[in-house]
Protein backbone atom coordinates (compact mmCIF):
# COMPACT_ATOMS: atom_id res chain seq x y z
CA UNK A 1 0.00 0.00 0.00
CA UNK A 2 2.79 2.28 1.19
CA UNK A 3 4.75 1.06 -1.55
CA UNK A 4 1.86 1.59 -3.97
CA UNK A 5 1.25 5.05 -2.89
CA UNK A 6 4.78 6.12 -2.69
CA UNK A 7 4.93 4.98 -7.21
CA UNK A 8 1.99 6.95 -7.50
CA UNK A 9 3.40 10.08 -6.17
CA UNK A 10 6.46 9.76 -8.23
CA UNK A 11 4.27 8.75 -11.17
CA UNK A 12 2.69 12.33 -10.56
CA UNK A 13 6.26 13.82 -10.12
CA UNK A 14 7.27 12.56 -13.10
CA UNK A 15 4.07 13.19 -15.26
CA UNK A 16 4.38 17.26 -13.90
CA UNK A 17 8.34 17.40 -14.93
CA UNK A 18 7.82 15.57 -18.23
CA UNK A 19 4.65 18.10 -19.10
CA UNK A 20 7.12 20.77 -18.13
CA UNK A 21 10.14 19.45 -20.37
CA UNK A 22 7.33 19.51 -23.21
CA UNK A 23 5.81 22.89 -22.72
CA UNK A 24 9.56 24.01 -22.59
CA UNK A 25 10.46 22.34 -25.69
CA UNK A 26 7.33 23.64 -27.48
CA UNK A 27 8.56 26.87 -26.48
CA UNK A 28 12.26 26.28 -27.47
CA UNK A 29 10.94 25.13 -30.67
CA UNK A 30 8.63 28.20 -31.24
CA UNK A 31 11.06 30.62 -30.29
CA UNK A 32 13.36 29.03 -33.10
CA UNK A 33 10.30 29.16 -35.19
CA UNK A 34 10.11 32.74 -34.40
CA UNK A 35 13.76 33.43 -34.87
CA UNK A 36 13.47 31.51 -38.07
CA UNK A 37 10.46 33.48 -39.33
CA UNK A 38 12.48 36.54 -38.54
CA UNK A 39 15.63 35.72 -40.45
CA UNK A 40 13.32 34.60 -43.65
CA UNK A 41 11.40 37.90 -43.52
CA UNK A 42 15.20 39.72 -42.97
CA UNK A 43 16.16 37.61 -45.83
CA UNK A 44 13.19 38.80 -47.70
CA UNK A 45 13.64 42.15 -47.42
CA UNK A 46 17.54 42.13 -48.41
CA UNK A 47 16.83 40.41 -51.26
CA UNK A 48 14.08 43.17 -52.43
CA UNK A 49 16.76 45.23 -51.16
CA UNK A 50 19.48 44.08 -53.33
CA UNK A 51 17.31 43.16 -56.50
CA UNK A 52 18.17 39.84 -55.89
CA UNK A 53 15.78 36.64 -57.44
CA UNK A 54 16.96 32.69 -57.17
CA UNK A 55 16.52 30.24 -59.48
CA UNK A 56 14.11 28.17 -57.30
CA UNK A 57 12.89 27.52 -53.85
CA UNK A 58 15.53 24.77 -52.99
CA UNK A 59 18.24 27.44 -53.96
CA UNK A 60 16.21 30.23 -52.24
CA UNK A 61 16.24 27.90 -48.96
CA UNK A 62 20.35 27.42 -49.77
CA UNK A 63 21.31 31.05 -49.61
CA UNK A 64 18.91 31.66 -46.57
CA UNK A 65 21.28 29.42 -44.57
CA UNK A 66 24.39 31.27 -46.10
CA UNK A 67 22.79 34.77 -45.13
CA UNK A 68 21.78 33.44 -41.32
CA UNK A 69 25.48 32.35 -41.13
CA UNK A 70 27.11 35.72 -42.30
CA UNK A 71 24.77 37.30 -40.61
CA UNK A 72 25.68 35.80 -37.41
CA UNK A 73 29.38 36.19 -38.19
CA UNK A 74 28.91 40.29 -38.77
CA UNK A 75 26.62 40.71 -35.31
CA UNK A 76 29.38 39.01 -33.30
CA UNK A 77 31.72 40.77 -34.82
CA UNK A 78 30.20 44.14 -34.34
CA UNK A 79 29.40 42.93 -30.86
CA UNK A 80 32.80 42.82 -29.41
CA UNK A 81 32.37 46.43 -28.72
CA UNK A 82 36.00 48.07 -27.80
CA UNK A 83 37.90 45.22 -29.51
CA UNK A 84 37.99 46.42 -33.43
CA UNK A 85 37.88 50.07 -34.72
CA UNK A 86 36.00 49.09 -38.06
CA UNK A 87 32.11 48.14 -38.42
CA UNK A 88 30.53 45.19 -40.46
CA UNK A 89 27.56 45.42 -42.55
CA UNK A 90 25.20 42.61 -44.29
CA UNK A 91 26.32 43.97 -47.49
CA UNK A 92 24.86 42.98 -51.31
CA UNK A 93 27.56 39.96 -50.25
CA UNK A 94 25.66 38.48 -47.69
CA UNK A 95 23.95 35.92 -49.63
CA UNK A 96 27.58 35.13 -50.95
CA UNK A 97 29.72 32.21 -49.11
CA UNK A 98 33.49 33.69 -48.67
CA UNK A 99 34.72 31.14 -50.80
CA UNK A 100 32.34 31.90 -53.54
CA UNK A 101 32.95 36.16 -52.66
CA UNK A 102 36.88 35.86 -53.30
CA UNK A 103 35.87 33.54 -56.37
CA UNK A 104 33.88 36.68 -57.81
CA UNK A 105 35.54 39.43 -56.47
CA UNK A 106 39.20 39.33 -55.50
CA UNK A 107 41.57 38.30 -58.82
CA UNK A 108 44.93 38.36 -57.96
CA UNK A 109 46.74 35.94 -59.69
CA UNK A 110 48.68 33.49 -57.40
CA UNK A 111 51.38 32.28 -59.65
CA UNK A 112 53.77 35.05 -59.51
CA UNK A 113 52.88 36.32 -56.02
CA UNK A 114 56.14 37.72 -54.74
CA UNK A 115 58.79 36.46 -57.45
CA UNK A 116 59.66 39.88 -58.87
CA UNK A 117 62.41 40.66 -60.34
CA UNK A 118 64.37 43.97 -58.56
CA UNK A 119 63.21 47.54 -59.65
CA UNK A 120 64.44 50.98 -59.32
CA UNK A 121 62.86 52.88 -56.04
CA UNK A 122 62.92 56.65 -57.07
CA UNK A 123 61.76 57.78 -53.81
CA UNK A 124 63.89 55.96 -51.74
CA UNK A 125 66.10 59.32 -50.26
CA UNK A 126 62.80 60.58 -49.38
CA UNK A 127 62.94 61.62 -45.38
CA UNK A 128 59.95 60.16 -43.71
CA UNK A 129 59.72 63.15 -41.54
CA UNK A 130 59.42 65.80 -44.58
CA UNK A 131 56.43 64.42 -45.34
CA UNK A 132 52.97 66.07 -44.58
CA UNK A 133 50.60 64.03 -41.94
CA UNK A 134 48.08 63.32 -44.19
CA UNK A 135 48.04 62.72 -47.86
CA UNK A 136 44.47 62.93 -50.18
CA UNK A 137 45.12 62.50 -53.67
CA UNK A 138 41.16 62.66 -54.10
CA UNK A 139 40.97 65.98 -52.74
CA UNK A 140 44.45 66.68 -55.69
CA UNK A 141 41.92 65.67 -58.22
CA UNK A 142 44.10 62.39 -59.02
CA UNK A 143 41.36 59.93 -58.51
CA UNK A 144 38.41 58.84 -60.76
CA UNK A 145 35.36 57.83 -58.64
CA UNK A 146 35.14 54.48 -57.62
CA UNK A 147 34.02 51.65 -59.87
CA UNK A 148 32.82 47.94 -59.69
CA UNK A 149 34.36 45.16 -60.94
CA UNK A 150 31.57 42.98 -61.01
CA UNK A 151 31.70 39.43 -60.78
CA UNK A 152 35.20 39.00 -62.46
CA UNK A 153 38.65 38.59 -60.78
CA UNK A 154 39.91 41.81 -62.52
CA UNK A 155 41.11 43.42 -59.40
CA UNK A 156 44.48 43.72 -60.59
CA UNK A 157 43.41 45.76 -63.77
CA UNK A 158 41.33 48.21 -61.67
CA UNK A 159 44.12 48.66 -58.97
CA UNK A 160 47.08 49.26 -61.88
CA UNK A 161 44.48 51.53 -63.93
CA UNK A 162 43.65 53.56 -60.48
CA UNK A 163 47.87 54.12 -59.74
CA UNK A 164 48.06 54.58 -63.63
CA UNK A 165 45.20 57.53 -63.97
CA UNK A 166 47.04 58.99 -61.03
CA UNK A 167 50.52 59.06 -62.48
CA UNK A 168 48.82 60.27 -65.50
CA UNK A 169 47.13 63.57 -64.03
CA UNK A 170 49.89 64.02 -62.02
CA UNK A 171 52.25 64.46 -65.06
CA UNK A 172 49.54 66.05 -67.58
CA UNK A 173 46.92 67.81 -65.08
CA UNK A 174 44.28 65.63 -66.76
CA UNK A 175 42.15 63.04 -64.75
CA UNK A 176 41.53 60.45 -67.60
CA UNK A 177 39.12 57.46 -66.77
CA UNK A 178 41.24 54.41 -68.26
CA UNK A 179 39.67 51.19 -69.95
CA UNK A 180 40.10 48.40 -67.16
CA UNK A 181 38.33 46.42 -70.03
CA UNK A 182 41.24 46.70 -72.47
CA UNK A 183 43.57 45.11 -69.98
CA UNK A 184 40.87 42.32 -68.86
CA UNK A 185 40.27 41.44 -72.51
CA UNK A 186 43.94 41.94 -74.41
CA UNK A 187 46.08 41.45 -71.80
CA UNK A 188 46.16 37.59 -72.08
CA UNK A 189 49.29 36.89 -73.04
CA UNK A 190 51.35 36.19 -70.21
CA UNK A 191 50.22 36.20 -66.80
CA UNK A 192 47.12 38.23 -66.81
CA UNK A 193 43.87 36.10 -67.67
CA UNK A 194 41.44 38.74 -67.53
CA UNK A 195 38.76 37.93 -64.98
CA UNK A 196 40.83 34.75 -64.29
CA UNK A 197 43.06 37.04 -62.16
CA UNK A 198 46.34 39.19 -63.06
CA UNK A 199 49.08 41.01 -61.55
CA UNK A 200 49.18 44.94 -61.58
CA UNK A 201 53.41 45.27 -62.40
CA UNK A 202 52.21 42.77 -65.74
CA UNK A 203 49.38 45.47 -66.65
CA UNK A 204 51.65 48.16 -66.24
CA UNK A 205 54.09 46.28 -68.53
CA UNK A 206 51.40 45.55 -71.07
CA UNK A 207 50.36 49.50 -70.96
CA UNK A 208 54.03 50.22 -71.90
CA UNK A 209 54.57 47.95 -74.46
CA UNK A 210 50.77 48.55 -76.33
CA UNK A 211 51.75 51.94 -76.53
CA UNK A 212 48.80 53.45 -73.91
CA UNK A 213 45.43 52.55 -73.04
CA UNK A 214 42.01 52.96 -74.56
CA UNK A 215 39.79 55.73 -72.03
CA UNK A 216 36.41 55.24 -71.30
CA UNK A 217 36.25 59.43 -72.78
CA UNK A 218 37.45 61.10 -75.80
CA UNK A 219 40.64 61.98 -74.27
CA UNK A 220 43.26 59.57 -75.96
CA UNK A 221 46.04 58.37 -73.92
CA UNK A 222 49.40 57.20 -74.84
CA UNK A 223 51.97 56.25 -72.74
CA UNK A 224 55.37 57.98 -73.51
CA UNK A 225 58.13 56.46 -73.92
CA UNK A 226 59.79 57.24 -70.52
CA UNK A 227 57.28 54.84 -68.73
CA UNK A 228 57.70 52.77 -66.80
CA UNK A 229 57.12 51.33 -63.15
CA UNK A 230 58.97 50.59 -60.12
CA UNK A 231 58.14 47.50 -57.07
CA UNK A 232 58.02 49.71 -53.55
CA UNK A 233 60.66 47.59 -51.34
CA UNK A 234 58.32 44.74 -49.95
CA UNK A 235 57.31 44.53 -46.53
CA UNK A 236 58.35 48.32 -45.67
CA UNK A 237 55.65 50.55 -44.71
CA UNK A 238 57.84 53.82 -44.67
CA UNK A 239 58.93 52.82 -48.35
CA UNK A 240 55.01 53.17 -49.19
CA UNK A 241 54.56 55.97 -47.46
CA UNK A 242 57.12 57.66 -48.83
CA UNK A 243 55.96 56.79 -52.77
CA UNK A 244 52.23 57.11 -51.34
CA UNK A 245 52.95 60.21 -50.81
CA UNK A 246 54.01 61.31 -54.24
CA UNK A 247 51.43 58.67 -56.18
CA UNK A 248 48.53 56.33 -56.09
CA UNK A 249 50.27 52.93 -54.93
CA UNK A 250 48.81 49.33 -56.14
CA UNK A 251 48.68 47.22 -53.51
CA UNK A 252 47.96 43.49 -52.78
CA UNK A 253 46.18 42.61 -50.04
CA UNK A 254 44.16 39.34 -48.52
CA UNK A 255 41.50 41.51 -49.29
CA UNK A 256 38.96 37.98 -50.03
CA UNK A 257 38.95 37.64 -46.05
CA UNK A 258 35.47 37.93 -44.44
CA UNK A 259 35.96 41.07 -42.94
CA UNK A 260 36.46 42.84 -46.28
CA UNK A 261 33.53 41.52 -47.22
CA UNK A 262 31.13 42.91 -44.69
CA UNK A 263 33.78 45.87 -43.76
CA UNK A 264 31.31 48.95 -43.88
CA UNK A 265 33.95 51.42 -41.60
CA UNK A 266 36.50 52.60 -39.68
CA UNK A 267 39.73 51.22 -39.37
CA UNK A 268 40.56 47.73 -40.93
CA UNK A 269 42.90 46.87 -38.41
CA UNK A 270 45.50 44.04 -37.18
CA UNK A 271 42.35 42.51 -34.76
CA UNK A 272 40.49 41.51 -37.96
CA UNK A 273 43.11 38.85 -38.12
CA UNK A 274 43.03 38.62 -41.76
CA UNK A 275 45.95 36.45 -43.12
CA UNK A 276 48.70 37.86 -45.39
CA UNK A 277 47.98 35.38 -47.84
CA UNK A 278 47.63 37.69 -50.93
CA UNK A 279 44.56 37.40 -53.29
CA UNK A 280 43.28 41.03 -53.52
CA UNK A 281 44.36 44.19 -55.67
CA UNK A 282 43.42 47.90 -54.40
CA UNK A 283 45.38 51.10 -54.52
CA UNK A 284 46.54 53.59 -51.74
CA UNK A 285 44.92 57.01 -52.80
CA UNK A 286 45.72 58.64 -49.39
CA UNK A 287 46.99 58.14 -45.89
CA UNK A 288 46.48 59.99 -42.60
CA UNK A 289 45.33 59.54 -38.93
CA UNK A 290 41.86 59.16 -36.96
CA UNK A 291 41.26 61.28 -34.10
CA UNK A 292 42.10 59.05 -31.43
CA UNK A 293 45.69 58.74 -33.07
CA UNK A 294 45.44 55.37 -35.27
CA UNK A 295 46.94 56.04 -38.61
CA UNK A 296 45.68 54.46 -41.71
CA UNK A 297 45.88 53.87 -45.51
CA UNK A 298 42.90 55.39 -47.92
CA UNK A 299 42.53 52.53 -50.11
CA UNK A 300 40.27 53.02 -53.13
CA UNK A 301 38.51 49.61 -53.63
CA UNK A 302 36.53 47.95 -57.20
CA UNK A 303 33.37 47.05 -55.61
CA UNK A 304 31.11 49.77 -55.82
CA UNK A 305 30.59 52.61 -53.72
CA UNK A 306 27.61 51.41 -51.59
CA UNK A 307 30.90 48.96 -49.97
CA UNK A 308 32.55 50.35 -47.64
CA UNK A 309 33.11 53.93 -46.93
CA UNK A 310 31.78 55.13 -50.66
CA UNK A 311 33.89 52.48 -52.20
CA UNK A 312 37.01 53.16 -50.02
CA UNK A 313 38.47 51.16 -47.13
CA UNK A 314 40.95 52.09 -44.31
CA UNK A 315 43.42 50.13 -43.19
CA UNK A 316 45.31 50.44 -40.21
CA UNK A 317 48.87 51.58 -41.16
CA UNK A 318 52.63 51.92 -39.55
CA UNK A 319 52.04 48.53 -37.47
CA UNK A 320 54.84 46.16 -36.00
CA UNK A 321 54.07 43.39 -38.35
CA UNK A 322 56.56 44.31 -41.31
CA UNK A 323 53.74 42.59 -43.82
CA UNK A 324 51.36 45.03 -43.06
CA UNK A 325 47.60 44.49 -41.92
CA UNK A 326 46.10 41.80 -44.35
CA UNK A 327 49.45 41.78 -45.95
CA UNK A 328 49.09 45.52 -47.36
CA UNK A 329 53.04 46.16 -47.54
CA UNK A 330 53.87 43.04 -49.19
CA UNK A 331 53.50 43.89 -53.05
CA UNK A 332 53.29 47.27 -54.12
CA UNK A 333 54.17 49.20 -57.17
CA UNK A 334 53.46 52.26 -59.20
CA UNK A 335 53.73 53.15 -62.84
CA UNK A 336 56.31 56.30 -63.42
CA UNK A 337 55.53 59.38 -66.00
C1 LIG B 1 69.94 57.92 -52.94
O1 LIG B 1 71.14 58.46 -52.43
C2 LIG B 1 72.30 57.70 -52.73
C3 LIG B 1 73.45 58.34 -52.00
O2 LIG B 1 73.51 59.72 -52.23
C4 LIG B 1 72.49 57.68 -54.25
O3 LIG B 1 73.61 56.91 -54.58
C5 LIG B 1 71.27 57.07 -54.89
O4 LIG B 1 71.37 57.13 -56.30
C6 LIG B 1 70.01 57.81 -54.46
N1 LIG B 1 68.85 57.08 -54.95
C7 LIG B 1 67.86 57.64 -55.60
C8 LIG B 1 66.74 56.74 -56.04
O5 LIG B 1 67.81 58.83 -55.85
Amino acid sequence: MQTMAYTNHWKQVLAVASLLVAVACVRTIAARELVDAAMAERHERWMAKHGRAYADDAEKARRLEVFRDNVAFIESVNAAVGRHRFVLEVNQFADLTNAEFRAARTGLRPSSRGNRAPTAFRYANVSVGDLPASVDWRSKGAVNPVKDQGSCGSCWAFSAVAAMEGAVQLSTGKLVSLSEQELVSCDVEGEDQGCEGGLMDDAFQFIINNGGLATESDYPYTASDDKGYEDVPANDEAALLKAAANQPVSVAVAGGDRHFQFYKGGVLSGSAGCSTELDHAITVVGYGAASDGTKYWVMKNSWGTSWGEGGYVRMERGVADDEGVCGLAKMASYPTA
